[in-house]
């Protein structure tokens, strides 16, 4: 599914212009990295392109059809944009943990059975299924993440976006969600990751955006981004090591 943005502005009512002049397309099964300094405006540019935040200028386009904001329009894009909020007690709306995956999953009508079966299926995946009856407000941050996680992709959405999702995670889970990521690609997904970790970000994307200050300065291939020592020093992106790999699969 390939999304496009053209000339997006977005100002909270506080007045930080959080997303200015931005244009973009994604296509099919990319991985895409997402990164900048704090307050640069990756997490605004997840919540617009999940449809949370209207912009207040320019246009968003799912499939070449412009997104409306209207009720049919939000309940598609629901099912096939998923996105896994930096912070999970945003996220996380129901008292006990299989209740919270379900939430979605009935939304979209799905039969109880099936629910029933896509929680056991996402549970498993991501490492928590002893979770299953648990309260969520006595589980960890990292456990609520991992909640939060599970939820969204029982939505079996095209396109998952995740914000910081290592942040919190344990070695053995951060193990297990790299799995998924690469996982969710060779299903032909698209994913992207906002995130703080150059090392990562250079060896697992296709395609890394750098945002500063609302607006985005650098889109290329990883190799190629991380290639420009002076713009990542400029946009204090830290600069990554050839030769260490950060990714050890298991
Ligand atoms: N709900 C909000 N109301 C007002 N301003 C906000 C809100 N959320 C974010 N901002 C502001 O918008 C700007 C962009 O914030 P955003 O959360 O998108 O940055 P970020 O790149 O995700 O940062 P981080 O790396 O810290 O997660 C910041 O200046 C922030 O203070
Ligand atoms: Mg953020």
């Amino acid at each position: 599914m390939a999304i496009e943005l053209r000339n997006i502005q977005f100002t909270y009512p506080s007045g930080i212009k959080a997303l200015q002049d931005m244009s973009l397309s994604i296509t099919n099964g990319e991985k895409v990295v997402l990164m900048g300094s704090n307050g640069s405006g990756k997490s605004s540019l997840c919540l617009l392109l999940a449809g949370v935040i209207k912009p207040d200028e320019g246009d968003y386009y799912i499939q070449g059809q412009r997104f409306r904001y209207c009720r049919k329009h939000r309940k598609q894009l629901c099912r096939s944009i998923g996105y896994v909020f930096q912070d999970p007690d945003v996220q996380v709306v129901a008292t006990h943990v299989d209740e919270d995956v379900a939430f979605g999953l009935r939304n979209i009508g799905l039969k109880e059975e099936d629910v029933q079966q896509r929680i056991t299926v996402y549970l498993e995946l991501t490492g928590i299924s002893d979770l299953r009856k648990q309260t969520v407000h006595t589980l960890s941050y990292g456990q609520k993440k991992q909640v939060a996680l599970a939820g969204v992709l029982a939505m079996e959405p095209e396109i998952i976006m995740l914000d910081e999702p290592f942040a919190w995670l344990d070695y053995r889970q951060s193990q297990r969600l790299l799995g998924i990521l690469n996982l969710l690609n060779e299903m032909g997904k698209t994913v992207i990751v906002s995130t703080h970790d150059s090392q990562f970000a250079y060896e697992w994307a296709d395609r890394a955006l750098v945002m500063q200050n609302g607006q985005l300065k650098a889109d290329g291939s990883a190799s190629e981004v991380f290639a420009r020592e002076q713009l990542l020093e400029e946009l204090d992106i830290a600069p990554v090591k050839q030769n260490l790999s950060c990714l050890h699969h298991s």
